[in-house]
């Protein structure tokens, strides 16, 4: 699944200057929109949908709340403080409304989904409620709040991809965007609460899919990432059992569609996340290796590197298999920068349980990791089945033993870099200095290096010279 680290992210000005253009093209109706995100890439995705869908309703969007007729909240639900962030937001446009009556507050994404009325009825918080699936029906919603009631729409769906809609990219550079090709997870992780606020699996028209990496790269993006809580299980005329639904017709499994991707253009950058170990095949990786525009970076959750664990945590895999499919990887696509996600202090996790996750990360040896305690979500089957029983204090040291461990090795991975060259997409100005550029590097490491006269969204090779553990730093080379 993917990464909860996109917190609080507004439209950006510049790109909303572009939002405002097409709205005003279109049949403005004079109401501005400010749109915040949080949690995982889906859920920024997901946002550029509404965005969308708005803009032809005749919304223009801002960067402003203050200037907002419409406040949208995209919401993340999968761990406790996420949710913590946005009540707090919500509370503060909850006084606002009080200056403002008709400013109109809506919570979109997992905690829509998750808290359904609760937001809405008990604590009064909002006007609208929608979840994952229902963002169609956002304009009649909205029309609902308008006629003097609160609405809600938290269907899930079976068959929602949005997949005819084109997104309104939200992010001012133009360079890299992502493109989702499934909705939802059937995999029932014990600890997760994304299948109960996203629902069941659905990949998404390969066609489409293709069609929207073409229009990126005719728009001048130089990179996508092709999104989905577990991309390995993408599939298109394909049932669950494998068998195929239409004869007359082709099928599509990840690693195909990662090709017909790739296919696109040689200059456009094809990264995917999140794959899923028990799911990811030799097929996908010897896909990876054959294209050059197909990035080498794999991002691979292990959450815990002891079987035991992984089994309550129903992930579907041993530590042994997951240890086969690093092989793997090694094997096939030598050159790839590996990630995972970690979760420290599941129920019941012992400390002999915790080594043998510090002694996978020392045998894997990743680029780079995202680490959690564990927190317990309602409905899941940890929170139905076990206790949450260890301590917060040692789920804080072990997650501090794990981290540390984890910054010595992305230190020392980075040292390697050190005299190689690096083929760079620019990104622009670094945001801590005015005299670098950034970019990053086929395995998704940052890359800094003295401006040079080259336009954003252009490749440029650098020499690496020095490293911190988060980021390389170089010289542009010919
Ligand atoms: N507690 C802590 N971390 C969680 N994740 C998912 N659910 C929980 C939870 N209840 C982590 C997993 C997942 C990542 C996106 O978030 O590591 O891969
Ligand atoms: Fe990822 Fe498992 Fe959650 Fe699905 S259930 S989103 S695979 S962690």
């Amino acid at each position: 699944m993917m990464d909860n680290i996109l917190e609080g992210k507004k439209i950006d000005e510049t790109r909303q200057g572009e939002a405002l253009e097409m709205a005003s093209s279109s049949n403005p109706n004079g109401k501005k929109l400010f749109l915040e995100s949080y949690g995982c890439a889906m859920n920024f995705a997901d946002s550029e949908v509404v965005a969308s869908i708005l803009i032809k309703q005749g919304y223009q969007t801002t960067n402003d709340e203050l200037e907002a007729d419409l406040i949208l909240i995209n919401t993340c639900s999968i761990r406790e403080n996420a949710e913590e962030r946005v009540r707090k937001r919500l509370t503060n446009f909850k006084y606002r409304k009080q200056h403002q009556p008709s400013l109109i507050v809506g919570v979109l994404g997992c905690m829509a989904e998750r808290l359904k009325k609760q937001l809405l009825e008990e604590e009064k918080l909002v006007d609208i409620v929608a979840g994952p699936d229902s963002y169609r029906d956002l304009p009649s919603l909205i029309n609902e709040v308008e006629g003097g009631q609160k609405a809600v729409n938290v269907l899930l769906s079976r068959e929602e991809t949005y997949a005819d809609i084109s997104p309104v990219r939200l992010d001012n550079k133009g360079i890299s965007s992502f493109v989702s090709i499934t909705r939802g997870c059937d995999n029932m992780c014990s600890f997760c609460v994304v299948p109960f606020t996203r629902g069941r699996e659905r990949s998404r028209d390969p066609q489409t899919i293709v069609q929207e990496c073409r229009e990126l790269f005719e728009q001048g993006y130089r990179e996508v990432t092709l999104l989905g809580q577990n991309v390995d299980s993408y599939r298109w005329n394909i049932t669950n059992k494998g068998e195929i639904k239409d004869e007359t017709k082709p099928t599509t499994n990840f690693a195909e569609l990662m090709a017909m991707c790739a296919e696109v253009h040689p200059d456009l950058r094809i990264r995917f996340s999140t794959s899923h170990p028990k799911d990811m095949t030799d097929e996908v990786l010897e896909t990876i290796a054959k294209y050059d525009n197909i990035c080498n970076y794999i991002h691979l959750p292990v959450q815990s590197g002891n079987t035991e664990v992984l089994k309550k945590m129903n992930r579907g895999y041993s530590r042994e298999w997951y240890l086969n499919r690093i092989d793997a990887i090694k094997r096939i696509v030598p050159e790839a920068a590996i990630s995972t996600d970690i979760i420290t202090g599941f129920c019941g996790e012992t400390e002999e349980q915790h080594q043998d996750t510090l002694s996978l990360i020392e045998e894997v040896k990743f680029d780079f990791a995202y680490m959690y305690k564990y927190s317990e979500r309602p409905k899941t089957l940890a929170e139905r089945k076990y206790e949450d029983d260890i301590p917060e204090e040692v789920k804080q040291r072990r997650l501090t033993e794990i981290i540390t461990l984890q910054r010595e090795q992305g230190m020392v991975i980075n040292q390697s870099y050190v005299g190689k060259t690096v083929k760079v997409l620019v990104e622009g100005t670094s945001k801590k200095s005015d005299d670098m550029l950034c970019g990053r590097n086929d395995q998704n490491t940052m890359v800094v290096f003295p401006k040079v006269d080259v336009q954003p969204a252009s490749y440029v090779n650098v020499k690496i010279t020095d490293c911190t553990s988060a980021t390389l730093i170089g010289e542009v080379v010919a």
